[in-house]
């Protein structure tokens, strides 16, 4: 199993060896982050679900999820239903403290019906990782649930027809964080045309239910921008302590 060191690496986070031998990539990382810690093999499924949401049951076997979940298959709102080949209802754990909110489905999503499985989902793994989250512990979605063509921008139709489906989804798993990861994830969540660069390291929130809300750069854009991975590295130190101090209880 990789540890945390390789995944600071594929963040491009320069590490250094602290006097005690441990490798410290930052000195919030020194901070023991231990309910969350990758170290340990993942127990199973259902012990995940039960540990990462204390108080409320898991959404996935509630009829509303279920609902929600035929809705999203069947759907025909806009026109990209008739070019898809899987819609793209999200994965992960609905009892999940972490929501990580991305634009849309591409190709390979489309054709496996899960988001974020190309490249950039590997290095979202690896930022998720970086911050002792695996990837089975959050719950990952889109704004939109089908790929537009050419992954082209979403238009701002499909933006309003789709976005309820995501609106329930944070409804009913009630995080304690969404981290929205890119432009458009970020400019749709809070209905604005700030750009990215002036959304990030700021404290959002969201919805009915103010829920807290950080934005960071797209993992697409930091493969080919690698530049910028220190800043994401900041934004998810920032969303970890957001995490942390201002979560919701429970
Ligand atoms: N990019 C996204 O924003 N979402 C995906 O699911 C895949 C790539």
């Amino acid at each position: 199993m990789q540890n945390r060191g390789s995944y600071l690496d594929a963040l491009g986070v320069e590490q250094w060896v602290s006097r005690g031998g441990a490798a410290v990539a930052d000195p919030l990382l020194a901070t023991p982050v231990a309910p969350q810690a990758p170290a340990a093999p993942a127990p199973p499924a259902a012990v995940r679900a039960s540990q990462a949401t204390p108080v409320t049951p898991a959404a996935s076997g509630e009829p509303a999820w279920l609902t929600l979940q035929a809705q999203v298959a069947a759907c025909q709102r806009c026109a990209l239903h008739a070019g898809r080949l899987n819609t793209v209802f999200g994965v992960g754990n609905p009892g999940a403290q972490w929501m990580v909110i991305g634009e849309a489905p591409g190709a390979e999503e489309d054709k496996q019906g899960e988001p974020f499985v190309g490249r950039a989902g590997q290095l979202l793994n690896a930022m998720l990782l970086a911050i002792g989250l695996p990837r089975e512990q959050v719950f990952i979605a889109n704004i939109l649930k089908c790929r537009p063509p050419g992954n082209r921008d979403p238009l701002p139709q499909e933006v309003a027809e789709c976005l309820p489906y995501l609106e329930r989804q944070i409804a009913l798993i009630k995080p304690r964080i969404l981290l929205a990861v890119g432009r458009i994830a970020a400019q749709n969540l809070l209905a604005t045309d700030t750009p990215i660069g002036k959304l990030r390291g700021q404290l959002h929130r969201f919805g009915a239910a103010q829920t807290p809300l950080v934005v960071t750069y797209h993992p697409a854009y930091l493969l080919r921008s690698p530049g910028e991975k220190r800043k994401a590295w900041d934004d998810l130190k920032f969303a970890r302590r957001v995490h942390r101090e201002l979560g919701q209880a429970g």
